[in-house]
């Protein structure tokens, strides 16, 4: 098998992956309670099958038929993150959760489209190396969007929807509960400001109520 075999192996293990995407996003959309989160899916989705079509131009640019290889490593992604999404959590642990399982998929993407972009490029396909990059692009956006969501206002509101259970006891008055989570998240409000994070935190306290 030579190297040029590998990197259309790849691809088409990417145009499967792509494709198994489609049919996931919409139910982590749909599992998200954080609308910010729940917009990030619903966008990732368009760019998803954008990136299908321009795997389709790449397998032409290559000569080579357009042809998906089952990919198992995102079928395992995806299957991870269907168990998550039967567990019982709810608002902003289950978001969290969420954001862990995609991140793991766009972190599979940009492995796989880094190396072969490498490949590609090292074998003089240049046209397919501008395509292959605009995706990867994308997945980095998305990647690092997720991590903004995170830090800016999901994990802590998850921790503040009582996710510490180590050495405290259960609080059953809401009230407490709240002048607590609202405590935890003053603590933070200066790094939340700088990434807009207000918003979210917002429409997360509204939830609670
Ligand atoms: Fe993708």
């Amino acid at each position: 098998m030579t190297l040029h075999e590998m990197m259309v192996d790849e691809i088409r293990d990417l145009y499967h992956a792509e494709k198994q995407l489609t049919k996931a996003l919409p139910k982590l959309a749909k599992a998200a309670t954080n609308d910010d989160l729940r917009e990030a899916f619903e966008m990732h989705l368009e760019e998803t099958q954008e990136q299908i079509t321009r795997l389709e131009e790449v397998f032409e640019a290559l000569g080579e038929k357009v042809k998906a290889k089952p990919c198992a490593g995102m079928a395992g992604i995806i299957e991870e993150g269907n168990d998550t999404m039967k567990e019982d959590a709810d608002g902003a642990v289950m978001d969290a959760a969420l954001i862990a399982a995609a991140q793991r998929a766009e972190h599979y993407e940009i492995g796989a489209y880094g190396t072969c972009i490498e490949w590609a490029r090292l074998m003089g396909h240049t046209e397919v190396v501008a395509l292959l990059e605009q995706t990867l692009e994308e997945e980095k956006a998305t990647d690092k969007k997720l991590t903004m969501l995170a830090e800016s206002e999901i994990n802590q509101a998850a921790l503040a929807e009582g996710g510490h259970e180590d050495g405290e006891e259960e609080e059953e008055e809401t009230g407490r509960r709240v002048a607590k989570a609202s405590g935890a998240r003053k603590q933070t409000s200066r790094r939340q400001a700088s990434k807009g994070g207000t918003r979210g935190r917002a429409k997360a306290a509204d939830r609670r109520r």
